[in-house]
């Protein structure tokens, strides 16, 4: 009897125990851009793909200085006619399917800018009743409440994007956690987001190693990339950091999917912060499956 108990136990045991070694081996999620390419199907498919655990709808990419804030989401739908309100049911679809849906502030284009801790506080209150659990009457995705907002900030200045974190965060306090990222570039410091990351506010940080030839992967070497990657896990507090790779062949700092696989990720997921890749963007990950390529080694 006692040597069939333990046969047993480890019939048992053994597929547990496997199991577990390959959720350690693979604990890395992936974020993906959605929303500047009408032709990179719709946000609910893109969630349905089952490849991405965060999806940053890309760009708010008017705010600040009194501006009214612009949403673009390219020929998806056009916010100012309402139409973008359809997006409400595709975002429920990706939040039950456990995803987070967040929208990112900026882009490489757009008229931005924060000019004094008042304007930093009314851009957070903005964003609190018109895209997470607040509320107002022009609610540009209708009432799908977000689940945080994505610092992707290019160009104006650095300027009180500390103090935009620090008034989001303090909504978190009203209910759902709001979560705050960050899209810095791989050089270190980041020129436009570096001081609000000081704060130690964000959750996620994907770092962008792509157009950014000083730190960006090269044809075989991860010296430049690496070394960078260390420098942002020992110089910032997060939850996690990213590893931000480019879907395209032909966007600088492109590297191909056996690359990642075979060099590049075990150069980095032995930090303690690693969270994953993220992606730019759904339109050339569904051109090229990147994301299809190397979902099991993420
Ligand atoms: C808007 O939200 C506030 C705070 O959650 C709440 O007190 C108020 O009743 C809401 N107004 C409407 C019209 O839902
Ligand atoms: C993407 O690549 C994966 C791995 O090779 C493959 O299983 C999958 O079918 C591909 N998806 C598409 C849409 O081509």
């Amino acid at each position: 009897m006692a040597s069939q108990t333990r046969t047993t136990l480890s019939v048992l045991l053994i597929p547990l125990l496997l199991s577990l070694l390959a959720a350690s081996a693979q604990a890395g999620s992936i974020a993906v851009y959605w929303g500047q390419n009408g032709g990179e199907g719709t946000l609910a498919d893109t969630c349905a793909t089952g490849n991405y655990q965060y999806v940053m709808l890309a760009f708010l990419t008017t705010f600040g200085n009194g501006q009214t804030p612009v949403l673009n989401l390219a020929g998806h739908c056009d916010p100012p006619s309402g139409t973008c309100t359809s997006l409400t049911s595709d975002i429920q679809s990706c939040q039950s399917r456990g995803i987070k849906v967040i929208l990112s502030l900026g882009g490489a284009t757009g008229s931005y800018q924060l000019t004094s801790t008042s304007d930093a506080q009314s851009v957070a209150d903005y964003l609190w009743n018109n895209y997470l659990g607040g509320n107002s009457s022009s609610r540009p995705l209708g009432s799908a409440v977000l689940d945080g907002i994505d610092f992707d900030i290019e160009g104006g200045s650095s300027d009180y994007y500390g103090d935009l974190a620090n008034y989001l965060s303090q909504y978190s306090s009203q209910g759902n956690k709001v979560y705050l990222t960050a899209a810095p570039q791989c050089p270190f410091p980041d020129t436009y987001v570096g001081p609000a990351l000081q704060t130690g506010l964000f959750d996620y940080v994907w770092i962008q190693f792509y157009n950014n030839g000083q730190c960006q992967y090269s044809s075989g070497d991860t010296t430049n990339l690496v070394n960078s990657w260390n420098t942002w896990t020992s110089s910032i507090k997060a939850t996690n950091m990213f590893l931000g790779i480019p879907a395209s062949p032909s966007t600088p700092g492109y590297i191909p999917p056996n690359d990642l696989t075979s060099q590049v990720l075990p150069a980095i997921q032995g930090s303690s912060l690693y969270g994953g890749i993220m992606i730019w963007d759904r339109y050339a990950d569904v051109q090229n499956n990147y994301s299809g390529q190397v979902v099991g080694s993420v």
